[in-house]
């Protein structure tokens, strides 16, 4: 497994539409694996193959709490099948948006379907902080981030702060460290909701 560098908002790459996959092969797995341990590093919930430059319809999400053992999910080609009527609304946050955080409104339940790490078929139904953050990830599949769900005037304060901070950096990805000392995960609390 390997940590991928981040690409961080606004670019053209977090804008387009990902291609499907033809199967969950080793070359998936492998890319599922890595997204995983970028996430978990990260640290965040959510992560979209776009996000680290690949342009195929890959997610992994995990929303167990934090003192629960984990529960990966690795979807390919999620599909929304059912959304829920009722929104629910959460602080959301995105790891290629580092820092920013808005309200966003989605349905609060939702039935996905999908190909899993042994390019099997499945459902899950999802509802609270799973939906929020498959219905985040599946945007990212589309080109969307959180924040072409708030105001035009929100959304540019936060791309406008994104890119002066790229600008400060002279980069427009970062790279999450393998921490291992549980103060300083602790200490990034904070950010651990990115999405
Ligand atoms: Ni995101």
């Amino acid at each position: 497994m390997a940590i991928r560098p981040i690409i961080i908002a606004p670019d053209p790459r977090l804008k387009k539409r990902a291609a499907p996959v033809d199967a969950v092969d080793g070359e998936i797995r492998r890319l599922m694996d890595d997204m995983l341990e970028t996430m978990y590093a990260a640290p965040g919930i959510g992560l979209a193959a776009p996000q680290v430059g690949v342009l195929k319809r890959v997610i992994v999400v995990d929303a167990s709490r934090k003192d629960a053992p984990p529960e990966p999910l690795f979807l390919a080609n999620p599909e929304l099948l059912w959304a829920g009527d009722e929104d629910s609304v959460y602080e959301e946050g995105c790891l290629s948006l580092p820092d920013q955080f808005a309200d966003v409104a989605r349905p609060e339940a939702c039935r996905v379907r999908y190909l899993d790490k042994d390019n099997e078929t499945q459902e899950i139904e999802a509802e609270g902080i799973l939906a929020t953050c498959i219905q985040h990830e599946m945007d990212h599949l589309e080109g969307l981030l959180f924040v072409d769900h708030i105001s035009a005037l929100k959304r540019s304060i936060i791309l406008r702060r994104l890119t002066k901070q790229k600008k400060a950096d002279k980069s427009d990805v970062w790279v999450p460290k393998l921490r291992t000392a549980n103060a300083e995960i602790a200490e990034e609390e904070e950010s651990a909701r990115a999405l």
